[in-house]
């Protein structure tokens, strides 16, 4: 098995909250990430997919054609997008980077033409990231 990885770069605008709480509430649970007045961040993206090399190509999957599905279906909705306003795929959801890894999960899982999706990674930061396997 082959793990192949295409990572990728998106800013988008936040705010985690409930909206049955009052602001206050809000802080306590969210910090500094319930601004009421958004914030963003610039957020990586490492999608890896696992497969056997194709005998007639010698790849597992063409990265030029994983970099399209991935900003075809995830990086068009959320790259300077609102998470909370703007992007279809995390309606009803809180856009915390754990709710945002298996949204992108669902958005390509069965849209990989060759091998298996493995693994989202999400960087919110350059100290914290998240990883969803399925
Ligand atoms: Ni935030």
């Amino acid at each position: 098995m082959i793990y192949i990885t295409r990572r990728e770069t998106f800013s988008a605008a936040h705010r985690l909250f409930r909206p049955e709480l009052s602001d206050e509430e809000n802080a306590k649970i969210f910090g500094k990430c319930s601004n009421p007045n958004w914030h963003g961040h610039n957020y990586t993206l490492e999608v890896t997919v696992a497969g056997e090399v194709d005998e007639h190509t010698g790849f597992v999957l063409d990265l030029k054609l994983l970099k399209e599905i991935i900003r075809e279906n995830v990086i068009e909705h959320v790259d300077h997008k609102n998470l909370n306003t703007d992007t279809i795929f995390m309606k009803g959801l809180i856009p915390t980077s754990e709710n945002i890894c298996i949204a992108i999960w669902k958005q390509l899982e069965d849209k990989i033409p060759n091998g298996k999706l493995y693994s989202i990674k999400l960087y919110e930061t350059e100290n914290n990231y998240f990883e969803y396997r399925g």
